[in-house]
């Protein structure tokens, strides 16, 4: 019979298990699993320098850390790189709600038990910035300062996602920043499915009242929510997709650029399309 392991072996293993299935990778082979493991260099690939400032590491969504590896590059973006959703899709169950407004979804929403997030929160984080906005942030869920303000993005990945957001021409208030879920997670932990399940009407309906001309996933949990996908980031990060008539791209979390300021090249990139798609003035140098 085989050992028992000890529980953070298991941790490891399970992280480690869940990397891989980010990069699409669902087969192992037994011998060579042990070799493999240690030998996976977990190093962002070196990016071209991108105008997004450098900010110290500092206590950050854990689940915000996304895979490593440059993905594939096509030339054309198309759904196609996604298999189709099995079963009925989330969006599909979700009734539209005639006139709807912010300010409706907010007040549905209320004072939310629907969910156990409602149990450690501090403050709804409903979103914010422009109710009008050509452009719309999604990230996963507020984290501790987030919860603490009923705002999104104003910790430190948020200061970073500001500096993006100035860096291709805009300011805050320009576009509309919101999550996923609307209460924090504990101990920043990612949102779990039942969680997303519930909220994740009320982001609809919110993109529904906005009508933006471009969706940014911030991170794999807003993308793969989005798109209902299981796909990791990394297969189809930086690739427009069209979703319900709008254009979507994914890049990668701020939070996770905190950790790997390598990838900011990367995420420039991707903020650069989304200038030229929104016609704001692309850096002649930078175009890519
Ligand atoms: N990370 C997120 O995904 N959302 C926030 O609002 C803050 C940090």
């Amino acid at each position: 019979m085989a050992e028992p392991i000890s529980e953070s072996l298991q941790k490891k293993i399970e992280a480690r298990l869940r990397y891989h299935e980010d990069l699409g990778i669902r087969l192992f082979y037994c011998e060579r699993c042990a070799a493999r493991i240690s030998d996976v260099s977990t190093a962002a690939p070196a990016m071209p320098a991108s105008p997004i400032p450098v900010v110290e590491e500092s206590s950050l969504p854990k689940s915000a850390s996304k895979p490593k590896l440059q993905p594939e590059k096509t030339p054309t973006p198309r759904r196609d790189i996604l298999p189709p959703a099995t079963g009925p899709s989330l969006f599909e169950v979700v009734d539209r709600v005639k006139d709807d407004t912010l300010l409706k979804i907010r007040e549905d929403i209320g004072d939310c038990t629907r969910c156990k997030l409602h149990k450690g929160r501090h403050k709804i984080v409903f979103g914010d910035g422009n109710p009008r906005a050509e452009l719309v942030f999604i990230g996963e869920g507020p984290g501790a300062d987030e919860d603490m303000q009923g705002l999104p993005f104003v910790g430190r990945a948020g200061k970073l996602l500001t500096q993006m957001i100035e860096a291709m021409g805009l300011q805050r208030k320009d576009v509309y920043i919101c999550n996923v879920v609307k209460c924090r997670p504990p101990e920043n932990r990612a949102p779990e499915p039942d969680e997303v399940t519930t909220c994740s009407p009320y982001l609809l309906r919110q993109i529904d009242v906005i009508q933006p001309k471009v969706i940014v996933c911030l991170g794999a949990v807003a993308a793969k929510t989005l798109l209902e996908t299981t796909r990791g980031i990394s297969q189809f990060r930086g690739e427009w997709l069209p979703w319900r008539g709008r254009r979507l791209i994914a890049t990668y979390h701020p939070a996770y650029l905190l950790r790997n300021p390598n990838a900011k090249g990367e995420v420039w990139k991707d903020l650069q399309k989304v200038m030229a798609e929104l016609g704001l003035q692309v850096p002649k140098k930078n175009k890519s």
